[in-house]
């Protein structure tokens, strides 16, 4: 009852690695037990700092109740700046905490987690959006960590596409993105000249820049029915938000942090511009069309890094591979009997 360990990030990504078409089952089962209501997931706090505007720390409590019963907290941290030195953007942690007593019984590095559910969320939207996996062409903007793993979990999903079409603002990171895709995934990959270029003519349009700002403002940037996840959330004009399709994981939270729904909401004043829910897309409850584009904003919910982390800490049970902390609580008796 008292035991406490830690999983590795070593740990975490063989684990990730070996099991992408099952996380994707895990993160769906999540959704699903949220939109039923079986969670608790207040919104993140942002740590941000005076003199490092584009730095923040953030944390997201959350239960996740049905057959998880596991609460817990990641604490994550985004400084763009590292990847100039070659080092990831973001760091976390994940505790875990048992729902019987409250205990956290687990430690687990996080940035593995963390992207695997970002790309298994994105990977289920393009799914649900498009209605099938498969693909001309896949564009993904932005060439970062997050990138490379959706790319990872369209694979692991056995999508088949013909071409990924790359662009980053940083040409070299581009052309690393396509090297990893040709050699890992062994799938034809092209950097693209311009943002414009990237875009045009694919079915799947991945957004995974570190924008703060909208830049993406031709009203004609995406075609009818062109599928557009919008994981970094913040590069899309609020006025094309509001001529989409609109699908969003958790309404309450994505209309926050200056989001590009966010800043769409605050033009309008209203949420009619939302059609539903990644959840209710998956039940049914929704449909949309190929009138507009349609776009996907996960804002990141924290159930689903329980629900990823809870999968990982299990596996890692079963291999023997968590670090036990011996005598990690300081005191197991209220009184001494
Ligand atoms: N929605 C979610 O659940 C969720 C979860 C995790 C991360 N994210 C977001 O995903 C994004 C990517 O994360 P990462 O770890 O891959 O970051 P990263 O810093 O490793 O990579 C981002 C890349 O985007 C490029 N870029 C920045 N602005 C650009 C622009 N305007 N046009 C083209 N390229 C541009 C950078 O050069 C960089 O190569 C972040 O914004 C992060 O907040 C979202």
């Amino acid at each position: 009852m008292f035991s406490f360990n830690v999983v590795g990030g070593t740990v975490a990504r063989d684990i990730i690695g070996a099991a992408r078409r099952e996380i994707v089952e895990v993160v769906r089962s999540a959704y699903l037990t949220h939109h039923a209501g079986q969670s608790v997931n207040p919104n993140s706090y942002f740590l941000r700092f005076p003199d490092k505007p584009s730095a923040r720390i953030i944390a997201l409590p959350a239960y996740l109740g049905g057959d998880y019963g596991v609460a817990g907290i990641k604490w994550i941290g985004s400084f763009p700046q590292n990847i100039e030195r070659n080092v990831p953007r973001a760091s976390a942690v994940l505790l875990l905490n048992d729902y019987e007593t409250g205990y956290p019984f687990a430690c687990l590095e996080a940035s593995q987690i963390s992207a695997a559910r970002t790309a298994a969320s994105a990977v289920l939207g393009a799914e649900e959006l498009l209605g099938s996996r498969k693909a001309r062409r896949i564009a993904v903007v932005g060439s970062g960590v997050i990138g490379r793993n959706i790319v990872e979990f369209f694979a692991a999903r056995d999508w088949e596409v013909e071409e990924f079409s790359v662009f980053d603002k940083v040409e070299q990171y581009a052309g690393l993105f396509c090297d990893h895709i040709r050699t890992t995934i062994g799938a034809a990959a092209q950097p693209a000249a311009s943002l414009e270029a990237a875009i045009k003519g694919a079915d799947v349009v991945v957004l995974a820049t570190t924008a703060a700002e909208p830049y993406i403002t031709d009203p004609g940037a995406f075609a009818p029915g062109q599928v557009v996840l919008n994981v970094s959330l913040r590069d899309i004009d609020p006025g094309i938000i509001l001529s989409s399709h609109n699908i969003l994981d958790d309404v309450d939270h994505c209309l926050t942090a200056n989001t590009s729904p966010h800043l769409a909401e605050q033009a309008s004043g209203s949420r009619d511009f939302i059609d539903g829910t990644l959840g209710g897309l998956m039940l049914g409850e929704v449909s949309i069309g190929a009138d507009k584009p349609r776009i996907f904003s996960p804002f990141g919910l924290g159930v689903l890094d329980l629900a990823v982390g809870g999968f990982v800490f299990g596996r890692a049970v079963e291999q023997q591979t968590v670090v036990p902390i011996d005598g990690f609580f300081g005191e197991t008796e209220r009184w001494s009997s």
